[in-house]
């Protein structure tokens, strides 16, 4: 069973979006996917649909039932901040290999898609980032990154870091920010220019994830 590491060059950047964009698209050519946001901060009990793990339960085509809800996501934290930090406020830690137990469990699924959390460094405990989670769980990774003032030298921060670990990089998508000071297509070729031969894909902004163009060509050697 494949499964791919969604990852970012920050938070807030696209990568529940992109995530249900491509739970559609393989859903709409009959694969079998599952998918995993298992360490959630800012979880609010009372708004689940507007939770990451509401969001891909619902691409799914899952109930937002608590079985659904813990087996995505096992590990939610209330407080907006980085998860070791959210741990903290709630006297928890992220056990690090239960994390990467969860995510390397086969599934009945032909593919599973993970959803990190922020950006490739955050800290998850103590001693571990995003980056050993990457690691450990040893899956190709999506980069997603933005249009936004900054992020060709987030992007390539984080594909450099990426690269430290031979970390295999399947696409990087670049997600329409709501401010943008040039268009989607020259930040793209912008950072194409530094990224070697990792297939780099616009996404602009669009009403519905339902409503993105095809992603699925960067899964192509995965499937
Ligand atoms: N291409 C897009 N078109 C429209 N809205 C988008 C697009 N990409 C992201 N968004 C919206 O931007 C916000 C942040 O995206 P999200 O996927 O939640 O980021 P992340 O998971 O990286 O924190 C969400 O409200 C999401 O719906
Ligand atoms: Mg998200």
């Amino acid at each position: 069973m494949t499964r791919i590491f969604v990852t970012a060059s920050g938070t807030e950047i696209g990568k529940t979006f992109v995530t249900c964009a491509f739970i559609h698209q393989l859903r709409s050519t009959g694969r079998r996917v599952a998918a995993l946001k298992p360490v959630a901060s800012g979880f609010d009990n009372a708004a689940i649909e507007e939770t990451d793990t509401g969001a891909l339960l619902t691409a799914l085509g899952h109930p937002l039932d608590s079985n659904r809800i813990d087996a995505i996501s096992p590990w939610r934290f209330t407080e907006p901040l980085s998860p070791d930090m959210a741990a903290a406020r709630e006297n928890r830690t992220i056990p690090f290999s239960a994390l990467v137990e969860v995510c390397t469990t086969d599934r009945e699924a032909d593919i599973t898609l993970i959803e990190g959390i922020g950006g490739v460094m955050v800290p998850l405990d103590d001693t571990h980032t995003v980056l050993d989670w990457i690691e450990a769980v040893d899956a190709p990774v999506l980069l997603v990154t933005g249009g936004y003032l900054g992020s060709l030298s987030h992007t390539l921060t984080a594909l450099g870091m990426l690269r430290s670990r031979d970390r295999e990089v399947a696409g990087i998508i670049v997600d329409e920010s709501v401010e943008q000071p040039v268009s989607l297509d020259e930040t793209a070729a912008a950072i194409r220019r530094f990224s070697d031969q990792v297939p780099v894909f616009t996404l602009p902004r669009v009403s519905s994830y339902t409503n993105a163009p095809d992603l699925l060509p960067l899964l192509a050697n995965y499937l």
